[in-house]
């Protein structure tokens, strides 16, 4: 059975995870009106990806005898100055995600909660490697600068784009 103070939190998770998939949702639209197809296919996905995250903590608030809460989302961001922009933008809020599962798996401690709390190590370890993509995106970006031919590549190659981090290599 789940706390109340720990069903709120994970129901604040949930929300977040769905204001993400809208975020990313967003820029896919934004970068295909730009022509960039790439680039547009990768933030589908990424928004596809967010929506299974939240998806997993429903399941998990339902089948703990809690009641995922479906809630109101803010509307996202809709335009940017500059992929630049945007990637910025995609790397600030992987890292406020990184911190509101950091203060989730908090709360589940002093709750002494240890089932939520080997669930959330799930996300722990994908918070690092979306952090990590994210990151690995902006270098790129930052190296291409204004080049147009760059530009074209990126789009190009981002749908190939493998990132291995210390979690992923973690030997089971
Ligand atoms: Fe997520
Ligand atoms: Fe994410």
């Amino acid at each position: 059975m789940l706390s109340k103070t720990i069903q709120e939190a994970l129901n604040n998770q949930i929300r977040i995870e769905a204001e993400s998939s809208q975020i990313y949702l967003a820029m896919a639209c934004w970068a295909e009106v730009k022509g960039l197809e790439g680039v547009s296919n990768f933030m589908y996905a990424q928004s596809d990806e967010e929506r299974e995250h939240m998806l997993k903590l429903v399941k998990f608030v339902n089948e703990r005898g809690g009641h995922a809460k479906i809630s109101q989302l803010k509307a996202p961001n809709v335009t940017f100055k500059s992929f630049k922009e945007m990637f910025e933008k995609l790397f600030e809020h992987e890292v406020y995600v990184s911190q509101s599962i950091n203060e989730l798996v908090h709360i589940s401690l002093q709750e002494k909660d240890y089932a939520t709390h080997n669930f959330l190590q799930w996300y722990v370890a994908e918070q690092i490697e979306e952090e990590a993509v994210a990151r690995t995106i902006l270098d790129k970006i930052n190296m291409i600068g204004d080049d147009k031919g760059g530009l074209y590549l990126f789009d190009r190659d981002i749908e190939n784009l493998t990132v291995t981090t210390a979690a992923t290599n973690t030997p089971e």
